[in-house]
Order: structure tokens, then sequence, then C-alpha cells
């Protein structure tokens, strides 16, 4: 019976241990800031000559992607990749970039 209680106990916690890792809130700029993995690494930490965009202000990164879009700001391609999203959807990735540390 000792057993028995020892060894539930263990589920029990296994199943919250578990659930605690998977709990990462995937929000919509989370989701919309995969297509930007390619180029400036997972979570915006670049793994090469691209630049990080991790941890900048969520004010520089929506200027930034608002000007790339606008033209105002020349680029290779960043230009052409803003232009693939709204306003509202490059403050939800802005928002997230600047939330990765
Ligand atoms: C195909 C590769 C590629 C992809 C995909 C890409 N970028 Fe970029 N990004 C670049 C390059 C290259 C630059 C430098 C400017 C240029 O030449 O376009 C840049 C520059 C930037 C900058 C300016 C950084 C600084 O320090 O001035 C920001 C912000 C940025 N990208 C955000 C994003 C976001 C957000 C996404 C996803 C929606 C994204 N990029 C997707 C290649 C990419």
């Amino acid at each position: 019976m000792r057993r028995f209680l020892l060894l539930t106990m263990f589920m029990l916690c296994s199943v919250a241990y578990g659930s605690e890792v998977l709990a990462v809130e995937i929000t919509r700029g989370l989701m919309l800031s995969n297509s930007c993995a390619a180029c400036h690494g997972t979570d915006g930490k670049s793994p090469g000559a691209i630049p990080s965009i991790n941890g900048k202000s969520v004010q520089f990164l929506v200027q930034a992607l608002y000007d790339f879009k606008s033209g105002k700001r020349s680029a290779t391609v960043m230009g052409r990749h803003a232009l693939g999203y709204s306003d509202e959807e490059l403050r939800h990735i802005a928002d997230y970039f600047s939330s990765r540390p």
C-alpha cells in the first residue's frame, strides 16, 4: 500500500512537472515570429551575420519594420518580407522579439 501511494505521488509529480514544461503561451507574436527565425535565428538570436533582434525595444523594432515596409529604410530582403504583414501583425512580432532575453 505504501509503495502504491509513493508510486501514485511520483506519477502525479511527473504529470505536474510535464505540464509546467509545456506551459509556453502560444501568442500570435510567437507564431508569426517563426518566419523570421530562418534568418534571425530562433527567438531572434542570430547565429550569423544577420542582426540579432531579440531584446530590442518595441519602439525600435516597430519603427524598423514600418520603415522597411514603406521603403523609407533601404534593405536587401526586409522590404519585401515586411510587406507580407499588416501593421498590427508587425506590432505583435515586435512585442514578441522585444520580450526575448
Ligand atoms: C531572408 C532572410 C530574412 C528574413 C526571413 C527576415 N529577415 Fe529581418 N533582416 C534580414 C537582413 C538581411 C537584414 C538587414 C537589412 C536588409 O538588408 O534587409 C534584416 C534586418 C532586420 C531588422 C533591423 C535590425 C537592426 O538591428 O537594424 C529587423 C528589426 C528585422 N530584420 C526584423 C525581422 C522580422 C521581425 C522578421 C520576420 C517577420 C524578419 N526580419 C525576417 C534578413 C531577414
